[in-house]
């Protein structure tokens, strides 16, 4: 199949805006028309659910046929937008992330073109939601493919910068910030080379992080030995940080026979920068490779690729590929790595700016502050009934918000908790808890510090 050119595309899409707005176009109007289960739908190349739900032939149900399931239909899109046979040239995707909408342009069908880009999965995802979205002034996103983290990045950046080495995405993502009314700084070149001297006060990157034999595919792989684009990624994106600037961006990284995995990724980052990994997944070698085999359109090669990948993975000793998020900032050297497997919130980039305010607090003395109990915290109790009324088995702290971290606690943990209101000093809390424990209160302090020190860490306690 051969991809279209999105560049003359340009033109004619504040029409196109215009003639989506007319039919009511939104994400929530095609979840309504298509069902929230549509995306699923489309991904398992079932047509069927969807060509069901637009048989009417409203405006909407028209552009829902030509611009997501990629089917003929007669809409107002202007003629530079179709295919002689009334299907579109591109697909576009609605995305909502932490309540803001944007429209994203991308190519369509399975993935067999080294130059094809996609739309938004779900790594795309994983990142929208750990990015922080304070107001910023200069952005930078690396690795833009259709511009999706660009755009988002948009709503709260006086000014975004979107650089891809495949100049297909550097015209997608044009096309992107004219469909949605803004602009983007389109750079096309290799990883940081478009930006060098610049500096940035966020820097958001998905970037071909695969580990892959050769370079098959832009939108995947780097062409770099093993893990090397994303080790290359962490080393320098601080480079490019302004002062109090924050960088988040998506890694896999190696875990070899007699290698510390988590060292290995914590030994990437360059000093005078803190960072905070969030590992999300740890996959066996063939776990890995086939998903991303599944990823694309491999037909008959799927076996041969597969032995060829394996091979080289065998090759380096690999044990397990990990993947996580991380996120670096100009500090003191301080590198933290969390493996977090349970479901998180639908947007925690808040929380990466809390991490590190919250390292800060910690490294100024703890038992001198006084911590606040995180709001979204909450404290769940099992009972049972014994003769004299309820007796509480076990407690259970739970964060709604960020992480989404828990844990258990005792009577002791959950009193202390209740009393940090944020006024009253850690070494209080500790001489009141060793009153009512009974013991002195250099014990207290012993056995509570640690306890404490990791709420903190992981935001159950904050400054
Ligand atoms: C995984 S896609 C991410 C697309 C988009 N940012 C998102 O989050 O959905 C990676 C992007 O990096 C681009 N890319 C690949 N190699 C690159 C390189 N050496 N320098 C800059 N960008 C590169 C690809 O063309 C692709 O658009």
């Amino acid at each position: 199949m051969k991809l279209p050119d999105p560049a003359p595309l340009l033109a004619d899409a504040p029409r196109v805006r215009e003639v989506l707005d007319g039919a009511g176009w939104s994400a929530a109007a095609l979840d309504e028309l298509l069902g929230t289960t549509y995306r699923t739908h489309l991904d398992r190349e079932e047509s069927a659910p969807v060509l069901r739900r637009t048989a009417g032939g409203s405006p909407l149900e028209a552009l829902a046929r030509q611009l997501v399931l990629g089917v003929p239909a007669s809409s107002e899109l202007p003629a530079s937008w179709l295919n002689r046979d009334g299907t579109a040239k591109v697909r576009l995707q609605p995305v909502v992330s932490g309540g803001v909408e944007v429209l994203v342009p991308h190519d369509a069908g399975r993935i067999t073109d080294p130059q094809q880009v996609l739309g938004v999965g779900a790594a795309s995802m994983t990142l929208a939601a750990a990015t922080p979205r304070r107001t910023v002034g200069r952005t930078l996103d690396l690795g833009a493919g259709s511009g999706v983290q660009a755009l988002l990045a948009e709503d709260h950046s006086a000014s975004v910068v979107a650089t891809d080495r495949n100049p297909r995405a550097a015209s997608y993502a044009r096309l992107a910030a004219a469909l949605n009314g803004t602009e983007l700084d389109c750079r096309v070149g290799n990883l940081l080379e478009p930006v060098a001297g610049e500096r940035f006060d966020l820097v958001v990157s998905n970037p071909p992080f695969v580990i892959s034999p050769g370079a098959s595919y832009t939108y995947r792989d780097a062409g770099l030995a093993g893990d090397d684009v994303c080790r290359r990624l962490v080393q320098d994106l601080p480079g490019v940080l302004a002062d109090d600037g924050v960088a988040v961006l998506l890694v896999n990284w190696l875990h070899l026979a007699g290698e510390d995995g988590d060292e290995r990724v914590k030994g990437w980052v360059p000093p005078g920068c803190d960072a905070w990994v969030v590992q999300r997944e740890l996959a066996a070698p063939q776990d890995y490779v086939t998903a991303w085999l599944r990823d694309t359109d491999e037909g008959e090669r799927f076996d041969a690729l597969y032995e060829a990948w394996m091979d080289g993975l065998d090759r380096m000793r690999v044990e397990a590929v990990a993947f996580g998020v991380v996120a670096l900032r100009p500090g003191r050297g301080e590198v933290v790595l969390d493996e977090v497997d349970q479901a998180v919130a639908p947007t925690w980039g808040e929380e990466v700016l809390d991490h590190f305010a919250r390292r800060d607090a910690l490294a100024a003395g703890v038992l001198d502050r006084a911590w606040r109990l995180r709001a979204d915290v909450r404290l769940h109790q099992v009972a049972s009934h014994e003769d004299d009324g309820w007796y509480v088995e076990s407690q259970l702290l739970q964060q709604s918000a960020g992480l989404r971290w828990s844990g258990g606690t005792d009577e002791h943990g959950a009193a202390l908790l209740a009393g940090c209101d944020g006024t009253v000093p850690l070494r209080m809390l500790f001489s009141l808890l060793a009153v009512s424990a009974g013991i002195p209160d250099e014990d207290a302090v012993a056995q509570g510090l640690p306890v404490v020190q990791r709420l903190v860490e992981q935001g159950f306690l904050v400054p």
